[in-house]
């Protein structure tokens, strides 16, 4: 077995093509996707038709936004759910085709359990909208009841931070590991990172690939100077939106 688990694309067509053609390139068997395709991005249509061909995704918190009603988002955010619900709406399109993407949205669970591993965008406890953050690390109270409900280990995402929780009360950032994390006796959560809008400093687009007990942190180059120039040229998505892919922030 050799799983690619990405997550977090936010409608970033270029980061999301440079991500799919490494995990080609690396040789991976299965690709699993833990939310949140669009939102904040320029290219929520293409994201959805590419994600759709994953063996397994999960709902995040803005794919529910663009669904329903969007709670919860700063003003920025809820702008581009609102932006991109009329992009999946657009009559212009072919209706079939608009009821394909909405289907697969509409029908995403929130949660995966499968041989002692668990897939969640957001945390164990509330799969969709809670954050684990580097620093929750000193907040003994809420990682004892977040690894009481992890069996073995936690694959998600939602912060856009990739690195390793382990029951210890330790982070491991990738580049505190060589990239490199062996899945032992500890219960961990792992943090995927980023294909679409990295938060951790490194601008390249981050994902995950799982062979047997070794994870395998991968940073892609990709083209974010169109995903950039996109996002500038559309009016209801902030500028920031796209300065933000350039700093990995
Ligand atoms: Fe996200």
């Amino acid at each position: 077995m050799k799983r690619a688990i990405i997550s977090d694309i936010h409608s970033n067509l270029e980061g999301l093509h440079a991500v799919l053609e490494d995990i080609e390139n690396q040789g991976v068997t299965e690709i699993y996707c833990l939310g949140d395709i669009i939102g904040y991005g320029p290219n929520p249509r293409e994201c959805i038709d590419l994600i759709i061909k994953c063996d397994a995704c999960l709902l995040g918190n803005h794919d529910q936004g663009a669904l329903f009603d969007p709670e919860g988002f700063n003003s920025g955010a809820e702008r581009a759910i609102f932006w991109t619900r009329e992009q999946l709406e657009d009559p212009k399109e072919n209706a079939k085709e608009n009821a394909r993407r909405w289907d697969f949205l509409g029908e995403l669970p929130r949660n995966r359990k499968e041989d002692g591993l668990m897939y969640v965008h957001g945390s164990p406890r509330n799969p969709l909208n809670e954050y684990v953050f580097p620093e929750d690390i000193y907040n003994q109270r809420k990682m004892e009841k977040l690894f009481g409900l992890v069996e073995k280990t936690c694959f998600q995402g939602h912060t856009h931070v990739p690195g390793v929780f382990t029951e210890g009360l330790r982070f491991y950032p990738p580049e505190e590991m060589d990239s490199k994390y062996k899945l032992g006796e500890e219960k961990v959560m792992v943090n995927v990172g980023s294909v679409g809008q990295p938060r951790d400093g490194d601008p390249r687009a981050c994902y995950v690939i799982l062979t047997e007990e070794t994870l395998q942190y991968q940073r892609v180059e990709y083209d974010r100077e169109t995903t950039i120039q996109k996002i500038y040229d559309i009016a209801e998505l902030d500028n920031f939106l796209g300065d933000r892919l350039l700093a990995g922030r």
